[in-house]
């Protein structure tokens, strides 16, 4: 596991999109899944301000760890993030956007993209092979959509499942525990004060750190990497 930790949330993303980039370069074939929130945000602006030429896009696949079963146009969506921020700014190839269908039935969408992904990645201990995951954690220690009340889709056998947020009730699409820990590369991107305390449970596995699903997340045999910035290191 790396841990990397930066004095900006600026900073984490300008070091986050070089590793990103360098991933890239080390296949003509790159599989990544994507992660809705703040970090990511900043991130996609980092990368179509300074960086719009330097990927080879055509060569980069998209896809979503979890998105809100919400229509395309929906603010909520994670897919809509993406494309203001990056897609429509860059020259991806529609192809190679793979997108969670939100407006759809929450159930048969999840049943689909896990075919589609099971389809068109190339697989590893029998579960679909990822280049790349990037996640980020809830203040609550969630990751992707899998929150502390529905800890049974760390165990999913499923390779998406549908999730509920437990506040608002929202479906979304996950992408489940096994399949997120089969990943060749997984990097979470956690910025901000409000993470620290959870940050500081799961690095040093105190206080009931288990409870949070962002602790389940272990690479059979990828590498994991933090991105943070100061505020939600503490003094990890
Ligand atoms: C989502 C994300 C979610 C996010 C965390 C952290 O769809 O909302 O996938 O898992 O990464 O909630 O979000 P922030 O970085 O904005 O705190």
């Amino acid at each position: 596991m790396t841990k990397n930790s930066y004095n900006s949330v600026d900073e984490v993303a300008e070091n986050f999109a070089k590793y990103f980039l360098n991933l890239t370069k080390t296949k003509n074939c790159f599989n990544v899944a994507l992660s809705g929130g703040s970090t990511p945000k900043v991130v996609f602006d980092f990368i179509a301000k300074n960086m719009p030429t330097d990927f080879n896009w055509k060569n980069i696949h998209f896809w979503w760890g979890d998105e809100r079963c919400v229509p395309p146009t929906n603010d909520e969506s994670n897919y809509k993030m993406t494309k203001e921020r990056l897609f429509d700014l860059v020259k991806i190839p529609e192809s190679n956007i793979h997108r969670v269908l939100g407006e759809n039935d929450p159930l048969h969408e999840s049943e689909r993209y896990s075919d589609e992904i099971k389809d068109v990645l190339p697989s590893k201990n029998e579960l679909p092979y990822f280049d790349l995951i990037i996640l980020g954690m809830g203040d609550d220690g969630h990751t992707a959509s899998i929150f502390p009340h529905q800890m049974v889709l760390l165990k999913s056998a499923k390779i998406c499942d549908v999730a509920t947020h437990p506040d608002s009730g929202q479906k979304r699409v996950t992408i489940t525990g096994a399949t997120l820990n089969n990943a060749r590369e997984i990097a979470f991107l956690v910025t901000g004060a409000n993470k620290k305390e959870k940050i500081e449970a799961i690095f040093n596995q105190t206080k009931d750190y288990e409870v949070y699903p962002a602790a389940h997340i272990k690479p059979i045999e990828g590498n994991l990497s933090w991105f943070m910035d100061k505020a939600a290191w503490g003094n990890s």
